[in-house]
């Protein structure tokens, strides 16, 4: 009954198996837990998956967990404090000292950081691979590759990596593939569908959704996550806060339905865009703009989501210009939210990578990224007019 369930179904009623049976779940913030008696508290350890500590697991956590394990077709995922939790977490349960990683050029700067600067102090190489090449990743592989680390689209360029061409490159040599599917959202992108073995998010973004909590995710294999909840979750620490585990949980009921206003206003918002003199050029995954719109509209088959990038023609200053004119869109650096969120990168999100590491990502000095809320369309294009 439950495998024939519906996309908003799965989101509204998965992981619900709580007690007691509450419409909406109780918001368990104990951080620990009373045993009957010395031999009960014995047996707990004894056994997986009982009430012992808030760092090994937690009831409400686990709502949000089972809710992201199967919007993703995941066995088991374990959430994470942050996004970057996530990221460091998945890693470092996949790598040891010797290892060698080979990773997207597209990344996150928080990720592009942790896996060329923070894994090399423990002994694992690293290697960037042009992010829309796959062959670039095949000819990067080393006989100590053990992990390929992909985001897609990736941040803030919106370059894809074509993941089913990856996953048969890493297949064949029984490498670990790792995905950040946190721009896609599972509502967009199934990595798992092609080939791909783990997934994780910033679940700050779109699965939480209204701007107001911190968390992050990984699914895949429950062996896989076992060994991140295990190891790094409990002895790194970076489990998530029940309550924001919640507030994910409750965001994810109606992420579904989210994600196709951020696909429609973002497509409307980047054809507008791409018909104005004053821009000079625009990309978005499912318009005919990107270079990959084929490869997008095929692995990303629920739509291009909801972030935009542009260049204005008058390039840095007139894109400073146009973010100080904004009225209704939100000056800040994240995105995912209901809100219309506009940011400058190379001076804010990716202002500590270098100018030539940015531009080997795709991240011009010009480029402004837009994550285009859930407003009416015609009220955030009658914003972008007048700031332009
Ligand atoms: C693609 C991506 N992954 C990971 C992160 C890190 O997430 P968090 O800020 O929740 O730690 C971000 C943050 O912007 C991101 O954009």
């Amino acid at each position: 009954m439950k495998k024939s369930w519906g996309i908003h179904t799965t989101a509204i009623h998965t992981g619900m198996e709580i007690e007691p049976r509450d419409v909406s779940p109780p918001i368990h913030m104990a951080n620990t837990y009373l045993f009957e008696s010395a031999e009960e508290a014995a047996q707990a350890f004894e056994m997986e998956g009982q009430p012992i500590y808030t760092r090994w697991g937690n009831q409400t956590t686990a709502v949000m967990e089972r809710k992201v394990a199967a919007l993703e077709g995941a066995e088991a995922a374990v959430a994470t404090s942050s996004g970057m939790a996530a990221v460091s977490a998945a890693l470092l349960a996949a790598v040891q000292a010797g290892d060698h990683v080979v990773a997207t050029t597209g990344l996150y700067s928080g990720t592009h950081h942790f896996i060329t600067e923070d894994l090399p102090r423990y002994g694992i190489e690293t290697t960037l691979a042009e992010a829309t090449d796959p062959a670039a990743f095949e000819a990067a592989l080393q006989s100590n590759t053990r992990v390929i680390y992909l985001e897609s689209p990736g941040n803030p360029a919106l370059l894809l990596n074509d993941l089913a061409a990856i996953a048969e490159i890493a297949r064949a040599r029984g490498i670990l593939t790792i995905i950040d599917n946190t721009f896609a959202t599972p509502i967009n992108q199934h990595p798992l569908d092609l080939g791909i073995d783990v997934v994780l998010h910033s679940a700050t973004k779109f699965l939480g959704g209204h701007g107001d909590t911190m968390g992050g995710v990984v699914t895949g294999p429950a062996g896989f996550i076992q060994r991140v909840l295990k190891g790094p979750i409990r002895r790194f620490g970076g489990c998530i806060s029940p309550f924001n585990a919640w507030l994910i949980a409750r965001g994810i009921h109606t992420l579904p339905l989210r994600m196709a206003r951020h696909n429609a206003n973002a497509l409307a918002v980047a054809e507008w865009l791409s018909e104005h003199p004053l821009v000079a050029w625009v990309r978005y995954p499912w318009h005919p703009s990107h270079p990959q719109i084929a490869l997008a509209q095929h692995q990303m088959p629920g739509g291009g989501s909801g972030v935009v990038v542009f260049e204005l023609k008058g390039g840095l200053e007139a894109g400073a210009r146009m973010l100080d004119r904004v009225q209704l869109c939100a000056r800040t650096v994240s995105l995912g939210d209901v809100r219309s969120l506009i940011t400058h990168p190379a001076s804010t999100t990716h202002h500590s990578l270098s100018q030539e590491t940015r531009l080997s990502a795709g991240i011009t000095d010009g480029l402004v990224r837009f994550a285009v809320g859930l407003e009416d369309v015609e009220d955030i294009i009658a914003d972008l007019d007048q700031a332009l």
